[in-house]
């Protein structure tokens, strides 16, 4: 955080309302109130001025109203690198606790050490995480992960699931007989007013456009609040210090229903990509979850996953994604419960590709794929005889 004696020089403020307070916030956030007169931070105010701290006769320290504008160009520079502000002492801890956190990874998690002690640096350094990655390869589970780990307050978000932005981020305004019209805050409001928390804000990707709107004030480094209202100068609630957000967004894959994110909110992240797994990782996951279930037949599941994978990845590629880690675990939990490869397949991953086109469809080239790990004898049925004749004519 950034010191108030270290920006003692050049300290301009911008005035905002609160209920019948008037608080002077300079753009790195701190909180001059104090320090101002009453009367200089409502003239301020009703003049739409900013107000900069001056040193006169005697070092005598006053307060100056300046063009708005002013206020504005003390915005960009003092983006709070925190790594040159901290002090050394708390470096030292940073930078044990960063290094050796991957004990803290759940041993269920795959994800490179890299990966995540990339993670848990942006989160004990409060930037704001977005994890991105296709569906199913563990960005929401990540995100909880690393949550756990620290020791801090949590809160989790589900944008992609809420209808109403504004209620979720926001809050409500409500009626009632004998109170009249009040306006209840939204958890959010909490979360971002509780120090050090961590917010996970999930399927950010998927959140309707006014979340994103309503979030691009309180991601900014530089502002840091969120507004209650459309109106200029409504009320605002500062982001207590110490907050970190982790997103997560399904970003460049096949999913129409994920909105293309606005670059401005992207701007906002640093993003941390979540990688599709390995067939050897994808093998030592299903391994490590399912170690009741044939060997074998888990290999041939990981081995399945990466054919789609890398089909799904090439110039001519005939199917748009490749199986996720979500369904492989998903199939591999029907092998333990009894299920064949072939039964387990039929339900959880031919129903997500498309049939149409019959021969040339994706469901029939995942088919095929799978037919050959399941060739012993007893999945001859696996496609109905006019589709095998078809496929043999296409292959001739
Ligand atoms: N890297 C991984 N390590 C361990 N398990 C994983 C991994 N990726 C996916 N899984 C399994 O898949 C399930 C779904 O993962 P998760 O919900 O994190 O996916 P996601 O990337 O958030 O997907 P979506 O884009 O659909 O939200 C997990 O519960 C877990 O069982
Ligand atoms: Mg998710």
């Amino acid at each position: 955080m950034i010191k108030k004696e270290e920006t003692m020089n050049n300290v301009i403020c911008k005035i905002e309302k609160s209920g019948n307070r008037y608080n002077a916030f300079s753009a790195d956030g701190t909180k001059w109130t104090s320090e101002i007169g009453t009367g200089t931070r409502k003239r301020a105010f009703e003049q739409n001025m900013a107000i900069e701290r001056r040193i006169g006769k005697n070092d005598r320290v006053y307060w100056w109203k300046v063009p708005m504008e002013k206020y504005f160009e003390t915005e960009a520079p003092v983006v709070p690198d925190i790594s040159s502000v901290d002090v050394p002492s708390d470096h030292a801890e940073v930078l044990n606790f960063i290094h050796s956190s991957y004990s803290l990874k759940p041993a269920g998690l795959m994800m490179t050490e890299l990966k995540w002690k990339y993670l848990v640096r942006g989160a004990v350094r409060g930037k704001n995480i977005m994890m991105t990655g296709p569906a199913g390869c563990g960005k929401t589970m990540a995100a909880k992960a690393v949550v756990n780990s620290l020791d801090r307050p949590d809160f989790y978000f589900n944008l992609g699931a809420t209808q109403d932005p504004r209620g979720t981020l926001i809050g409500n305004t409500h009626f009632d007989g004998k109170k009249g019209t009040y306006f209840s805050a939204s958890l959010f409001v909490k979360a971002i007013q509780t120090p050090g928390a961590v917010i996970l804000l999930d399927e950010l990707s998927r959140a309707h456009p006014d979340a994103w709107n309503i979030l691009m004030t309180v991601l900014d480094y530089g502002q840091r609040y969120l507004r209650l209202d459309e109106k200029d100068n409504s009320e605002t609630v500062k982001v207590a210090d110490g907050v970190t957000f982790v997103a997560t967004a399904n970003i460049g894959n096949e999913y129409t229903s994920t909105r293309v994110m606005d670059k401005a909110l992207m701007d906002r992240f640093t993003i941390v990509e979540m990688d599709v797994l390995s067939e050897d990782d994808e093998n030592s996951l299903l391994n490590y979850m399912f170690p009741h279930v044939d060997s074998g037949v888990l290999s041939s599941v990981a081995k399945i996953a990466s054919l789609t994978r890398t089909e799904s990845n090439s110039d001519t590629a005939r199917i748009g994604s490749g199986i996720s880690t979500r369904t492989t675990v998903e199939l591999c939990g029907l092998l333990y419960d009894g299920f064949t490869l072939e039964e387990a397949s039929e339900v959880s991953i031919y129903p997500q590709y498309d049939s149409t086109g019959g021969v040339d469809s994706e469901r029939t080239f995942v088919k095929q794929i799978v037919q050959k790990f399941c060739d012993d004898g007893s999945s001859d049925d696996l496609f109905n005889e006019d589709e095998m004749a078809e496929a043999v004519e296409d292959n001739s």
